[in-house]
């Protein structure tokens, strides 16, 4: 038996304040524990300390500690089963504390599947357990060991009791902290790989458009200028009257007509008017334009009261946007028989504001929200992160669709 020098109680008192003051500013369980150890050990000499701290699923637990290196601090990162915890009776409640003079020969500590290799690795033979409680339930354990056999007493389990109860509030207080943290951690992972999602989306209709462009202006430069070369062609025949009018008229005609359809699929492809004028200008063209083919009176009016800011967006995000303008103002062409349509740019601090508006027939109840062009207004729009609302018109009449795009906070 090691003989132990029994110490005042005024020093015992002055240790405990030195626990508290020690644990201030403590942030982490590690720094934690090592600091209860260098104060602890006057009252109460041990070669090993550690703390099992249950984790939220009430089955399994971490460890950390301090004084030896033993297999137990694996158990921080790869948290134990409670069940195979040599202390299990501590931690689940069943004893109100384990005091063993001799760890290796303890029964206690034996059982099948009993993780408690670390015990004979580090030759631990006297060992005290006492539970940490906070609210009133047990979040886990305090354990002093030492090397010499039959070293701890009872007065040593009601030392590392009050100590243990100094103690718990500071971890559960930590625990808590460590808990909101790893949740934000995880919230900050998820918005982080949903944003890279958004640009790689973003970057691929970017692409995408781009090849739209390049087939727009293949099927310009290459297929349509074929077209019209045949079509001058058949103009010369008909002229030297080789075959009959009335055979070739007819094919110059359905040329003429391809011809006038491929340039509306080139138009509706190919927003160059957006790259060469700016997003403003290409507006004023796609709305003269789209009227103007339709063949309906329809009048139409652009107002940009954002001094610039529209035509200074990044360019997928002009196309994005022209698009879904394109998208609702050949609905309103096509659907509502308007004799208006205008559209409107405003800008907030935080937002850009686009607005179509039609005095048409309206939307009826029964019109397809979740596929076709309506959708891919959505889906464009969300690739933004901006919003679109489609809603009746003013004063109840026709139709408005609005588009939301949040800008970049100003520095
Ligand atoms: N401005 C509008 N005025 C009246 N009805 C509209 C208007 N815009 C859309 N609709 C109605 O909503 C329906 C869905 O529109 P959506 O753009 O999704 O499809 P679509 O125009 O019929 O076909 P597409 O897939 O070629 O765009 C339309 O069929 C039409 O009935
Ligand atoms: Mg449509």
């Amino acid at each position: 038996m090691v003989q132990r020098v029994p110490i005042a109680a005024e020093h015992v008192l002055h240790h405990f304040l030195g626990i508290s003051r020690a644990l201030a500013g403590r942030l982490d369980f590690q720094s934690m524990i090592e600091a209860v150890s260098e104060e602890i050990r006057f009252i109460l000499p041990h070669d090993h300390l550690d703390v099992s701290l249950l984790l939220d699923d009430d089955s399994h637990l971490s460890a950390y500690e301090t004084g030896l290196h033993t297999s137990w601090s694996d158990f921080a990162f790869h948290p134990l089963a409670i069940a195979r915890s040599p202390i299990r009776t501590v931690l689940l409640g069943e004893a109100p504390y384990l005091l063993s003079d001799d760890a290796m020969n303890d029964e206690r500590f034996q059982f099948p599947g009993a993780l408690n290799h670390p015990i004979f690795d580090a030759r631990l033979r006297s060992r005290l357990h006492v539970p940490l409680r906070a609210r009133g339930e047990v979040i886990g354990a305090l354990s002093c060991s030492s090397h010499a056999a039959n070293y701890y007493t009872l007065d040593d389990v009601r030392h590392t009791q009050h100590v243990a109860d100094l103690l718990a509030s500071y971890l559960y207080a930590l625990r808590q902290t460590e808990q909101a943290k790893q949740l934000a951690i995880a919230e900050a992972q998820i918005r982080a790989r949903e944003e890279g999602l958004r640009l790689g989306v973003l970057r691929l209709t970017e692409e995408l458009e781009n090849e739209r462009q390049r087939i727009g202006m293949d099927l310009h430069d290459q297929t349509l200028a074929d077209m019209t070369r045949l079509h001058r062609r058949i103009g010369r025949l008909q002229s030297l009257d080789a075959v009959p009018a009335t055979e070739l008229a007819p094919i110059g005609q359905a040329l003429h007509e391809s011809m006038q359809e491929l340039r509306l699929i080139i138009d509706a492809v190919k927003p160059t008017i957006l790259q060469l004028f700016g997003f403003v200008e290409g507006l004023e063209d796609l709305l003269l334009r789209s009227v103007r083919n339709s063949g309906l009176a329809i009048s139409t009016q652009l107002r940009d009261n954002t001094g610039g800011l529209a035509n200074a967006l990044a360019e997928p995000q002009k196309i994005a946007l022209f698009r879904i303008i394109q998208e609702a103002v050949n609905n309103a062409i096509k659907h509502a028989a308007p004799l208006a349509i205008t559209v409107e740019i405003t800008a907030s601090d935080s937002h850009l504001q686009l607005t179509i508006i039609d005095d048409g027939v309206g939307l009826d109840s029964a019109s397809r929200l979740e596929t076709g062009g309506l959708k891919n207004m959505q889906v464009r729009a969300q690739l933004l992160s901006a919003h679109v609302n489609i809603d009746k018109g003013p004063h109840g009449k026709g139709t408005c669709v609005q588009v939301s795009l949040p800008l970049p906070a100003q520095a």
